[in-house]
């Protein structure tokens, strides 16, 4: 099975989750385009979905799935029912690294509007220790030195994502060379730094269930 094939059947477990009359919350990558095509099957059964990404609206609306502000949503209903999206790494406790894709915060806000969140992966990312990945962090562009010195002294190697500007208009610094052995630490560090809009680890808003894909089918982890 190729990776793509993988991540078409973690998309399509995925729509298990989706119960009707609620509104769903929807991230952004190859894994959840994946999903939001899965979903459109399922368009009339919701009130519709609150994406984590520009790209993941237009997505979404050209499914004809109805997309609602995160505020106009929570006008709605208490919390979005679930949150599905992919990620660049995870560990045995449902700690993840996002923002490969550069929507982490918007991606970190839906998360933790939602109750449950659902992750989508191939088992490519599947670590031991989170850090492989070079992690995003999405800082106000004034910051970026600021942030940088500090991303250094921690023992990383910050190389800012050139040409790129998020969806919120602020800068990503990919930090390279992290071994990142206490993420809810690190999560919290990173993010006291003034200038740090959020950092890529989902430590606090981690998974409460991993459908990986493996050449054998969808695996679940945790529940
Ligand atoms: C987007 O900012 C990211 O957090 C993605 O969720 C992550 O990069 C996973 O993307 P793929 O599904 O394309 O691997």
């Amino acid at each position: 099975m190729t990776q793509d094939e993988m991540k078409q059947k973690v998309a399509e477990a995925a729509l298990q989750h989706v119960k009707g009359g609620t509104i769903v919350g929807v991230g952004t990558g190859s894994t959840a385009n994946m999903f939001i095509d899965a979903l459109a099957s399922k368009k009339d059964d919701i009130i519709g979905a609150v994406a984590s990404s520009e790209v993941t609206a237009e997505r979404l609306a050209g499914h004809g799935i109805v997309v609602l502000d995160l505020n106009e949503a929570l006008t709605k209903v208490d919390s979005l029912s679930v949150y599905i999206d992919g990620a660049d790494e995870f560990d045995a406790d449902k700690n993840l690294t996002k923002g490969g894709g550069g929507a982490l915060t918007r991606e970190k806000i839906v998360a933790a509007a939602s109750d449950f969140f659902v992750c989508i992966v191939d088992e490519s990312k599947c670590v031991a220790h989170l850090g492989a990945f070079p992690l995003p962090i999405e800082v106000i562009p004034m910051a970026r030195e600021l942030v940088m010195g500090v991303a250094g002294k921690i023992g990383g190697n910050p190389i800012l994502r050139e040409g790129y500007t998020t969806d919120n208009g602020n800068i990503i610094i990919d930090v390279h060379g992290l071994t990142i052995a206490d993420p809810r630490g690190l999560e919290d560090e990173l993010n006291s730094i003034p200038g740090v809009v959020t950092n890529g680890i989902f430590s606090h808003q981690g998974a409460d269930v991993i459908l990986m894909g493996t050449p054998d089918g969808v695996e679940t982890i945790g529940l």
